[in-house]
């Protein structure tokens, strides 16, 4: 196992998770990486850790270039175990190491691991000098935990930002400009969709901060390092992801179906969408994860969702979307609630309920479809006719 130079005396000596393939429920189709990053200076470094069942890899890659043992100083920019599983490992080969993080931090590595360690608390705007390098710190709470910081090397002028602009991406690679950068774009979409979008508030924050450094390369602690090329992209994005700006020329019809009837419907709406323009994608929930759905809403403005009626309610796959939707909070969107019925018809009042109230989703709802048993062609002509309408007005409105 060997260390990545990522700068003279800066090294990568994260782990690389192959296998990864459920992050807490998000779909890791290409696994993850978690980052640590080594600092050889007058006090050596380590900045972050990995998950405990990678602690190996990670003290493989440390031993490439140095003793362990020789580890003056751990910063530790979030307590979530994905960064502190090792640890309790480490902590045993250098016990009384100063470990900087802030108070949220502290307080979070203690409840996780009951051990009373060197903690130096640091606040945001502190820095600490370790030699030729100085060390900044930017608290950034609920990027994604209240503990979260970024780490700031103005000498190399590096930005250790943790979860800030991660991807899920297991690679050999370990630069963004290594791999085709719509793959590693996508993936930080999806990330941020599906780990910091209920937080964009205060990456807006994050964001106001990160501008007014000088910054040559960005490290997340998971997935690909960005470089002077690729950094205002990212930037770019993260701007349009925290500010909710969505394409009013997109909808999503997402949906789960009993008979095909509410199959029939959503073709049906896509058609429309289409037809005034504005670029629809179909998503089956039986076919598609819901973490991938969520990449595609961070750009839509328009989300149909629809749900025939079983026992009185929405189908349980629908039901599943919707809370994980809901969780992740995305802003000023358009919804519309649809689905066949056979007699009650319960289903489509629970979702325009589920998608409408400002305690839920929130969205700005289209008035619902609903259909009875199978649609015949003058049924569905006559839906198109009335969802086209709504969304005209709609898009006169905005
Ligand atoms: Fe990658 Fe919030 O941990």
């Amino acid at each position: 196992m060997k260390a990545i130079k990522l700068s003279e005396g800066i090294y990568w000596v994260g782990a690389i998770d192959w296998d990864l393939r459920n992050f807490h429920g998000y779909l890791t189709q290409r696994g993850s990486t978690y980052n640590a990053y080594l600092i050889i200076d007058e006090k050596i470094t380590l900045i972050d850790n990995v998950k405990s069942y990678l602690y190996d890899e990670m003290i493989a890659r440390i031993s490439d270039i140095i003793e362990p043992s020789k580890i003056d100083i751990l910063i530790q920019n979030h307590v979530e175990m994905d960064h502190s599983g090792g640890l309790p490992q480490l902590l045993k080969l250098i016990p009384n190491t100063e470990l900087y993080t802030n108070a949220a931090g502290i307080k979070g590595l203690k409840l996780h691991y009951k051990q009373d360690w060197n903690f130096k608390e640091i606040k945001s705007g502190d820095s600490i000098s370790i030699g030729k390098r100085t060390l900044s710190f930017l608290t950034t709470p609920m990027v994604h935990w209240p503990d979260n910081q970024f780490t700031y090397c103005p000498e190399d002028g590096i930005l250790f930002s943790n979860d800030g602009f991660g991807q899920h991406i297991a690679s050999s690679e370990r630069l963004a400009s290594e791999l085709p950068i719509g793959i590693v774009l996508e993936e930080a979409k999806k990330y941020y969709a599906n780990i910091v979008l209920p937080y964009s508030k205060q990456v807006q924050k994050v964001l106001d901060a990160a501008a007014t450094l000088s910054i040559k390369m960005i490290c997340p602690s998971h997935g690909l390092i960005w470089t002077e090329e690729n950094i205002p992209l990212i930037l770019a994005e993260y701007k349009n992801w925290a500010y909710s700006v969505s394409d009013k020329h997109s909808a999503l019809v997402i949906y789960d179906t009993m008979w095909k009837s509410t199959q029939m419907m959503a073709h049906a709406i896509h058609e429309t969408f289409e037809k005034l323009g504005i670029h629809s994608k179909l998503l089956n929930l039986q076919a598609t994860h819901i973490s991938d759905i969520m990449t595609d809403i961070i750009s839509a403005k328009f989300i149909a969702v629809g749900s025939p009626t079983l026992n009185s309610s929405i189908l349980p796959t629908v039901a599943a979307f919707i809370y994980y939707l809901k969780g992740l909070s995305p802003k000023d969107r358009i919804g519309l609630a649809f689905g066949s019925y056979g007699w009650g018809g319960q289903s489509i009042p629970i979702l325009q309920q589920l998608m409408g109230d400002p305690k839920e989703c929130g969205f700005d709802m289209l008035e619902p479809l609903k259909l009875q048993y199978i649609p015949s062609a003058e049924d569905l002509a006559t839906m198109k006719e009335n969802l086209e309408q709504q969304i005209k007005t709609k898009l006169e409105e905005q």
